[in-house]
């Protein structure tokens, strides 16, 4: 089965949301425009909607998060739905309980959604085949492959600075090669027909076959970084790098660290992104990170309402569906 088929009902609505992979503009557009107007409620005092109300959201992190697991807990919360966190370091997995055995019993508590974060590529895909039906799975993030709200929250907090993807040029640097983050952020440009998206990185850290994702590829950080409008600075992920990949931190900073200096090459108006943890010092000086080109926060804030909106999609389509 195509990812495709598997993340939209007959009538093309959102079931799952596992990959940018597969969604249209359409789609892209309507999440972007839903995120929109719940932010305004997460700026009020009761931050609550019954959207979810009665609605059970199980977050499941087999891999350690702060944004994504807090963003999305805090998204089910706003939209009223009783939410369950589980600990997957006590849980049975560890005592080799197989994933599917989990899904089932998980699904004996009738959870209406999985959030799912695991360190193999394709384990979203996998729950999403092995659900009933009317159960919804969301991607926070399968190994090297996918993080789709990620890149969801990205597109939004380019959207609102910049209005518009058509004029833009995007650069994304560093360590693409392990960044499910930038593989599901290059979709959603793409699909949102940015006028360019650049990679910029080592050789050792950009895919062999970038190119046919659409992107253009830069090893010189200053060549690459001329003139954009929007910077999107990755995290070094040495924790999935195999082999020396790198000369040394402080080389790799002289050559791919975003200073203050280097961000006067791009549009005076650029901003700088992150999705986080950002190693300051690594990939990126402190004064950048803080400085007022820097929307690295907000992302942070638009997650909640971008997760809020593809929650509220999947639910609104499961309940057409019943
Ligand atoms: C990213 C991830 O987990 O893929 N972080 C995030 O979700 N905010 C990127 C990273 O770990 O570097």
């Amino acid at each position: 089965m195509s990812y495709q088929n598997l993340q939209l009902t007959q009538d093309g609505k959102l079931k799952h949301f596992l990959s940018i992979e597969g969604l249209n503009k359409s789609i892209l557009n309507d999440i972007l425009d839903t995120a929109e107007s719940f932010t305004s409620i997460t700026d009020r005092t009761i931050k609550k909607v019954p959207i979810l109300r009665g609605k059970t959201v199980a977050n499941l992190f087999f891999e350690a998060s702060t944004r994504t697991r807090s963003t999305f807990e805090l998204a089910a919360q706003r939209l009223s739905a009783d939410i369950l966190n589980l600990n997957i370091n006590t849980s049975a997995t560890v005592k080799g309980e197989s994933l599917l055995d989990t899904i089932q019993n998980l699904e004996a508590m009738q959870i209406d959604m999985f959030v799912i974060r695991h360190q193999d590529s394709g384990s979203a895909h996998f729950f999403a085949q092995h659900v009933r039906p009317g159960v919804s799975v969301l991607n926070a993030g399968d190994g090297q492959h996918a993080h789709p709200t990620q890149a969801m929250l990205d597109m939004f907090t380019i959207r609102r600075h910049k209005q518009q993807f058509e004029n833009l040029t995007v650069a994304i640097v560093g360590d693409i090669k392990h960044s499910r983050v930038a593989r599901s952020q290059i979709h959603a440009l793409n699909i949102l027909n940015t006028g360019q998206v650049r990679v910029i990185g080592p050789q050792t850290l950009i895919p062999k076959d970038c190119e046919t994702l659409g992107v253009q590829v830069y090893h010189d950080f200053d060549q690459g970084l001329k003139d954009v409008d929007v910077v999107i600075m990755l995290r070094l992920q040495k924790e999935r790098m195999t082999g020396a990949l790198l000369p040394s931190e402080k080389e790799y900073f002289q050559q791919y660290g975003l200073t203050s200096d280097r961000l006067k090459l791009a549009k005076p108006d650029a901003i700088v992104m992150h999705p986080g943890p950002a190693n300051r010092g690594i990939e990126i000086e402190s004064s950048v990170m803080d400085g007022n080109q820097s929307v690295i926060l907000q992302q942070v804030t638009f997650g909640i309402a971008v997760r809020m909106a593809v929650m509220s999609m999947i639910a609104s389509s499961s309940e057409n569906e019943q």
